[in-house]
């Protein structure tokens, strides 16, 4: 099937490893040009190389912190004017910390706010008058599972990122009519960095090891595994593609069937 992404430009948020990264090669695989942004330089830098030489397309990296208002500003005016446009945004960051509702402090929740949602708002802002002005566009949030099945040590995330699926069907009913269209993935637990980091913290606090936490983790998914990141990227390419120019307003779960509610 193709795509038909060859002409396309996007922007992939938070890319330089992890679901970000799938979702640049995904894109890139389908021949569009891509503007890759992560906090540190060497990485993304290495991740748009890799990406590139893997693909052929044109890699773009930029510095950028997405909880910044300023990055998120100087990140888009650089890939528009490198690229003339921006058809695509995929909208990620890194995951907010962990924690409850005792041990959060007001200074993580106000940062988990601007690296969550803040960074979404801004993005998407950014990037909608380019994408009105062509009548096409799509606009694509990687959030999580936890936006549907909150988990108590994940309460940070649990509490902003059902915002996300708000704004995503706010936007959606408004943005269709000009040929824009925005939706949003939640994965389940997929083998990135930021799952390795919380399979070992949740198999200390289990006094088991880390094998064998995956492998209980994996038994509570019905698919029995843990997800891959090109599985995300898979999902997010389709979404930006033409085949996709009539799914609005709409969240994919992308979990192997680990959330149990009918969404
Ligand atoms: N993996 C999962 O199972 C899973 C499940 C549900 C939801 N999610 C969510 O999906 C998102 C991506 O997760 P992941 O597993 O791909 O994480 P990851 O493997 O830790 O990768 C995170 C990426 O984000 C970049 N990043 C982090 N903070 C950033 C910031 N402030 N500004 C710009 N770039 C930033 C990192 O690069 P630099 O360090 O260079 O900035 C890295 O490229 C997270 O929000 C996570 O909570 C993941």
């Amino acid at each position: 099937m193709d795509f038909g992404l060859q002409n396309k430009v996007a922007l992939v948020a938070a890319a330089s490893e992890g679901l970000g990264k799938a979702s640049a090669l995904a894109l890139a695989k389908e021949g569009a040009a891509v503007a890759v942004c992560s906090r540190r330089e060497q990485e993304i830098r290495a991740a748009a190389a890799e990406i590139h030489s893997a693909t052929g397309s044109t890699v773009h990296p930029f510095v950028c912190d997405v909880s910044n208002a300023s990055d998120i500003k100087r990140w888009v005016d650089d890939a528009a004017q490198k690229f003339g446009t921006i058809h695509i945004l995929v909208n990620n960051a890194g995951g907010p910390p962990t924690g409850s509702i005792s041990s959060l402090t007001d200074e993580q929740w106000e940062a988990g706010f601007e690296l969550t949602m803040m960074s979404v708002v801004r993005l998407t802002r950014a990037v909608l008058p380019l994408m009105e002005q062509q009548r096409w566009g799509r606009v694509i949030t990687i959030a999580s599972f936890v936006a549907k099945e909150p988990l108590n040590e994940l309460l940070l995330s649990s509490s902003i990122r059902p915002g996300i699926l708000g704004m995503t069907k706010a936007l959606s009913s408004q943005y269709a009519s000009k040929g824009i269209t925005v939706n949003t993935v939640c994965p389940g637990y997929i083998l990135t960095k930021r799952q390795d980091e919380l399979l070992r913290s949740r198999a200390a606090q289990q006094n088991v090891s880390k094998e064998e936490y995956l492998r209980e983790q994996a038994r509570l998914i019905p698919a029995g595994r843990l997800g891959r990141p090109e599985e995300i990227g898979s999902v997010v390419a389709f979404l930006a593609s033409e085949h996709a120019g009539y799914i609005s307003g709409v969240n994919v779960m992308v979990d192997g069937g680990l959330a149990k509610a009918i969404h």
